[in-house]
């Protein structure tokens, strides 16, 4: 059984609470939620107040996945949505350490979030301090875009700086996911697959994650 966490990002905003409501229903472990600001990436997408909204509905933990620049400064603003995972990429951010523990503090589940072109040994001297490493599978910014093959590759790095350093992290990866592409990262080692266009996108999107939770 492989954990799914839908992205909202790929829902119809104009029935969200409906789109929030399949989710509660389903065999989804997490809700994933994609912060754009229009400067880490090129696209926007929705804040706090969306977030707000969802989370006083959603019965699932809430996997927030910050595409910004700057995100060690608004912990405690994530904090307070009560999300579950903060996701916040290497690239966009000087000091992980420190945001690592500012996110540790706060209560939540830290989790580092790496593009395709980052190589998963940057993280090995913090790998024990994490509770998630989420891998791109696609470059950070929009739904629906192809899956980048050499993710796999880096599935299996990872599992294995896991293993070899006794860190409790979850492997999640992040684009592109569907029936084809969910097996092979399966195998690889992932253990929380985000899937957005592919949910929302199916005629029938619970069963969509029931099929993926099966894997
Ligand atoms: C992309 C986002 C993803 C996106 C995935 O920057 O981080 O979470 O919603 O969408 P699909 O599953 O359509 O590739
Ligand atoms: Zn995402």
């Amino acid at each position: 059984m492989t954990h799914i966490a839908p992205s909202l990002l790929a829902a119809d905003f104009l029935n969200l609470s409906q789109e929030v409501e399949m989710v509660n229903s389903s065999d989804a472990s997490f809700l994933h939620l994609d912060v754009m600001d229009g400067v880490f990436v090129p696209n926007i997408s929705f804040g706090f107040p969306v977030m707000d909204a969802v989370a006083r509905i959603s019965t699932k933990s809430l996997d927030v996945h910050l595409m910004i620049v700057e995100p060690q400064k608004w912990v405690s603003r994530v904090r307070d949505t009560g999300a579950e995972f903060m996701n916040f990429h290497w690239e966009a951010c000087t000091h992980v350490h420190r945001t690592v523990e500012q996110i540790k503090t706060a209560g939540m589940k830290a989790a580092v979030t790496l593009c395709p072109a980052t190589p998963v040994m940057l993280l090995k001297d913090i790998i024990t301090e994490l509770d998630m490493v989420l891998l791109m599978s696609v470059n950070p910014g929009f739904g629906g875009q192809r899956f980048i093959p050499h993710t796999l590759k880096k599935v299996k790095e990872l599992r294995a700086l896991i293993k070899e350093t006794g860190s409790h992290a979850l492997i999640e990866v992040d684009g592109g996911v569907d029936l084809e592409t969910a097996p092979l990262l399966v195998d690889a080692g992932t253990d929380i697959l985000v899937a957005g266009s592919h949910v929302f996108g199916s005629s029938d999107p619970r069963e969509a994650i029931s099929r993926l939770h099966s894997l």
